[in-house]
């Protein structure tokens, strides 16, 4: 399969000199969701991120970023991250042979990220603070010129990310009437929106934002102070969409539905595009993709809180019989 930089190449700013560090991201499916389209009255797509090679979206924006930080000499990559971006930079640096710093809020990483950022090599710094005093840092470190930056400030993030609306527009052969995604930092909203004005028209965004940002269940989303507030809201705005603050019940509930109705498993904050659905009115036949960000494997934890823990029954075919009722 074409490496995401392949595939994209002409509308992507890399050029033949442009060392392609990949893991063979992208080309992620897009699912039809034939429960939720029905409780809903839409035609209801997933486009399921976490298929990517880290398990979630910011591999598109990485394979980019890594790429141009080897093609300009880097020795060091640095990011602050609630774990993805972590875990992505970390494999993309491990490949591209360069150092990954990243920095982490101490106690609020989901397990499975944590393990793939150590597993990969990368000196992982538990910061004592917030997300976004950890980005402050990272900034600073980035304007010093001894790491290049890897969060989704650096603009070839953003233009990595944005082919996933390319993605999009070719499956269904056009743009949707809506896509619905969470906000976190705005990033990805802001590569979507870049995106769809590329492939020629923008559907309304749906954005489901934590109510609670500081604290919500949704350890991924949990940023006080996004870094794209204002083109996230323009986008929003232009497009005629809609931000949709969410309680942590809500995005749970999103959450359970995915996974028992679809067979999608996903992590709490991947269900915030859709949890933003239930409050938004929606014509009938309405074409919708949600973006579903990260896999579940990602905060196991989180999925064994919620979900009824298994019984134990002796290796006897007659109890076995007896319990799976
Ligand atoms: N979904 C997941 C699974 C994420 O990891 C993130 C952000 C988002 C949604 C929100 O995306 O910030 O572009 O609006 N994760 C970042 C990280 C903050 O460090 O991994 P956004």
């Amino acid at each position: 399969m074409a490496s995401l930089i392949q595939r994209y190449r002409e509308r992507l700013p890399v050029g033949t000199d442009t060392p392609i560090v990949s893991l063979g991201e992208g080309s992620t499916p897009l699912l039809h969701a034939p429960r939720i389209s029905r409780r809903l009255g839409v035609e209801l797509y997933l486009k399921c991120e976490g298929a990517n090679p880290t398990g979630s979206f910011k591999d598109r924006g990485m394979t980019v970023a890594i790429s141009k930080a080897l093609e300009g000499g880097a020795e060091a990559v640095i990011c602050a991250s609630t774990g993805n971006t972590a875990a992505s930079a970390a494999a993309y640096a491990a490949r591209a042979g360069v150092t990954a710093v990243v920095l982490q809020p101490a106690g609020a990483v989901a397990s499975g990220k944590l393990a793939q950022a150590r597993a990969f090599g990368a000196r992982v710094l538990e910061v004592r603070g917030s997300f976004d005093e950890a980005l402050s840092a990272a900034r600073e470190l980035g304007a010093r010129g001894t790491h290049v930056l890897v969060n989704s400030l650096n603009p070839d993030r953003i233009e990595g990310q944005k082919t996933a609306a390319f993605e999009i527009a070719e499956e269904l052969g056009g743009i949707p009437d809506v896509l619905a995604l969470p906000y976190g930092g705005g990033g990805n909203l802001t590569a979507y929106a870049r995106g769809f004005d590329e492939a020629g028209a923008t559907p309304r965004f749906v954005a489901g934002e934590a109510a609670e940002r500081s604290s919500t269940v949704a350890s991924a989303i949990r940023i006080a102070a996004p870094a794209h507030a204002a083109t996230a809201a323009d986008a929003i705005r232009v497009s005629g969409g809609k931000l949709v603050p969410l309680t942590d019940e809500a995005i749970l509930e999103a959450w359970q539905e995915l996974a028992r109705q679809e067979g999608v498993f996903c992590e709490p904050a991947s269900a915030a595009g859709l949890a933003a659905l239930g409050s938004t009115g929606l014509e009938p036949g309405t074409t919708v993709v949600c973006v579903i960000t990260g896999h579940g494997l990602k905060d196991p934890e989180t999925a064994a809180r919620l979900s009824p823990a298994p019984d134990s029954v002796d290796p006897d075919p007659a109890a076995i019989e007896a319990a799976s009722r």
